[in-house]
């Protein structure tokens, strides 16, 4: 079933980054992404002061750019906040929405996250919704009842037109940012779930792309890639290192070949 769909490798630089650093990053990761650009989606989804900088230099290119997390709103009096149009004109095609950072630290549910990717949809770009459990979760054996859930609150708002356009990135929240990454069989057991709960709602979703997050590295990447359901990564710590990101798509292309 994994031979039909395509790899996705996406960095996400969190609040990461100044304009000279981001300049080389750019630069190295878009002359290395040309040679995978055939087995593998590359993204990046930057800091949302960036965008113009990004769009400059990745124009014509072949990776996808995207921002982190928009509003649910098109506009009005939200100061803060940006609309995914806001980041369409930019030429941004991706939008990270309901990190599990965004929920903890700005207490998103998973309605809101729900709203965050219909409003993604709605205005052209793909939304990567972000799932995830905590440690305490993962230990009490409510993995599948948490990320089932979080997936829920999304496919309950979404048309099956609607959600056969969403990337899913499950990300559990003990492996973010931690080094612990989750082991292959422990990722594939959750995208196995995931991969099933979407067939559910429809046979359609079936080619719902299932990224994992959590310290992916060069060193894990293609063992978690090779998995039946794990269609690609999110990347955080490693997005960073233009020479590790590329290992990263290397291990995608490599894993897409091997399916
Ligand atoms: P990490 O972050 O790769 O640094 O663990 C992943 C993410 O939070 O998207």
């Amino acid at each position: 079933m994994s031979k039909q769909r395509v790899k996705w490798v996406v960095g996400n630089w969190k609040m990461h980054g100044r304009l000279a650093d981001n300049a080389a990053l750019l630069q190295s990761v878009a002359e290395g992404a040309g040679a995978m650009a055939d087995a593998v989606r590359i993204g990046v989804c930057v800091p949302t002061p960036y965008l113009a900088q990004v769009q400059s230099q990745l124009a014509g290119k072949p990776l996808a750019w995207g921002v982190q997390d928009i509003s649910t709103y098109t506009h009005g009096a939200y100061t803060g906040d940006v609309a995914a149009e806001m980041a369409v004109e930019f030429g941004a095609t991706l939008a990270i929405v309901g990190h599990s950072e965004r929920r903890a630290y700005h207490a998103e549910s998973s309605e809101l996250v729900a709203a965050k990717a219909r409003r993604a949809l709605e205005a052209g770009l793909t939304p990567i919704v972000c799932i995830g459990e905590t440690l305490d979760e993962r230990e009490a054996g409510k993995t599948e009842a948490v990320v089932g859930g979080q997936l829920d609150a999304v496919l309950n708002l979404l048309s099956v037109q609607e959600a056969a356009r969403i990337i899913v990135a499950y990300e559990p929240v003990w492996a973010i940012g931690t080094g612990r990454s989750a082991t292959a069989r422990q990722a594939q057991e959750v995208h196995a779930f995931l991969r099933a709960r979407l067939m559910q709602k429809d046979a359609a979703l079936a080619s719902v792309a299932l990224l994992y997050g959590g310290s992916v590295k060069p060193e894990n990447a293609q063992e978690l890639f090779a998995q039946a359901d794990i269609d690609g990564g999110l990347i955080g710590g490693a997005s960073l290192k233009s020479q590790d990101f590329l290992a990263i798509c290397a291990a995608a292309k490599a894993a897409s070949h091997a399916g």
